[in-house]
């Protein structure tokens, strides 16, 4: 074999080789993205865009009046539960951020939630609802609680019936919907006032929208950090998530050291797929300052505690305390208002 020959021949190699590798590692992280992430729907991913993996929320949509405050009555009626003690706020404490305090919230039956409440407010903009996403709009959503032994435990036929036997309901349905109190027009009102849950002027919406005094040098860093280690890769959007599924757990397995529960199999439980055991709807992040304890399981009491969590299971990074601290005042500029009055 002459000498140039061998030359090329090896050139030859050292570039498939090359090839080769880059393929391997494009293909391991396919595996590791793909499989876990669902594509937002179109509907969500135009609100996406624009330089920016975050933007300011939408206006709050223009609602018929009325509608709203009849669902928001519905919302703080417990007559809607089988022992009228239990209304969506008893759960969803509009005082609270949206959520509850409690690691797991108890309904009408005196047990126990399997996973930690959401917050209402803004949910109208998740592409999914639940923490598995099983519902995919808020109708479908608002049935579960009413009829869930663990929530309201009510039937349809009691709950109608209640509503029937008083006159403030049946005047409020009758002069909205033609045909009165009905199980489509119930959730439909409920629904509508959850549409209005939108908690504008938080302060990094006006920085933004260009008010650069609305955050202070920590804040701005937080920001920073957020999108250079990669927590905007999944919280994103105008509601800093609720636009994808993903595992909780990339980088390493976070149910190791505890006893799972049904509910950690997450979206495992619609799909049945085995790429979706541990995968959860990424959840927004607005007003996450109130909306203590945290994740699917509420066990991490504190952000500072959650943001951990996070560097170390979705990001493979044990972050830093300076990290944390940024982080986490980053995170506090995302408590909105609500009716005028910040959330808390
Ligand atoms: C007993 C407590 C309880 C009550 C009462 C309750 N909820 Fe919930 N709610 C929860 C829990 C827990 C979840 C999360 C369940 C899951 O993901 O599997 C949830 C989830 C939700 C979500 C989804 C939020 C998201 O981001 O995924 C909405 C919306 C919601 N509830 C609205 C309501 C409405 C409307 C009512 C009244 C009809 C209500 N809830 C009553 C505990 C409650
Ligand atoms: C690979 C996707 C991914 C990345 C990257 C990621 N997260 Fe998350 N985050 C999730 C998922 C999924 C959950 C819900 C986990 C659960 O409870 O099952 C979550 C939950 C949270 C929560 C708790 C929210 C609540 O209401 O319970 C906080 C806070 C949070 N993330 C902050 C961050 C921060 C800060 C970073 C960057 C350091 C980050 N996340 C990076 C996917 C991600």
């Amino acid at each position: 074999m002459k000498l140039p020959y061998a030359k090329a021949l090896w050139a030859t190699v050292c570039v498939a080789l090359a090839l080769l590798g880059l393929l391997l590692l494009l293909g391991g992280f396919d595996t590791s993205e793909s499989s876990t992430t669902v594509a937002p729907p179109s509907g969500v991913a135009h609100r996406v865009g624009n330089g920016e993996p975050l933007q300011p929320l939408p206006p709050t949509p223009e609602l018929a009046p009325e509608k709203v405050s009849l669902g928001e009555k519905l919302f703080y009626e417990p007559r809607l539960s089988g022992s009228n003690s239990v209304a969506c706020t008893s759960c969803h404490n509009l005082a609270h951020g949206g959520a509850d305090v409690r690691r797991y919230s108890t309904g009408a039956n005196n047990t126990p939630g399997v996973v930690n409440t959401p917050s209402v407010f803004n949910a109208s903009l998740n592409f999914a609802q639940f923490w598995d996403g099983r519902a995919t709009t808020l109708e479908q959503q608002a049935v579960e609680p009413l009829l869930d032994p663990n929530e309201m435990a009510a039937s349809w036929a009691s709950l109608l019936a209640k509503l029937q036997a008083d006159p403030n309901y049946v005047q409020a349905f009758n002069a909205i919907y033609s045909d009165g109190i009905t199980q489509a027009n119930l959730i439909d009102a409920l629904v509508t006032f959850e549409r209005s849950l939108i908690t504008q002027n938080a302060p990094f919406d006006r920085y933004l929208k260009g008010d650069h005094a609305a955050l202070n040098a920590l804040e701005i860093d937080g920001y920073r950090r957020f999108k250079d280690y990669g927590c905007a890769s999944c919280h994103q959007g105008d509601n800093i998530g609720g636009n994808m599924f993903q595992r909780f757990g990339v980088m390493a397995n976070y149910f190791a050291t505890r006893t799972l529960t049904r509910a950690d199999l997450g979206r495992f439980n619609v799909t049945g797929r085995e790429e979706d055991r541990y995968v959860f709807k990424v959840p927004s992040l607005r007003n996450v300052a109130v909306t203590a304890p945290y994740f699917h399981d509420g066990s991490a009491t504190t952000l500072e505690q959650a943001v951990t969590v996070m560097g170390r299971y979705q990001l493979g990074r044990e972050l830093s305390p300076e990290d944390v601290r940024a982080l986490s005042a980053f995170l506090r500029t995302l408590t909105g208002e609500w009716r005028g009055r910040p959330l808390q």
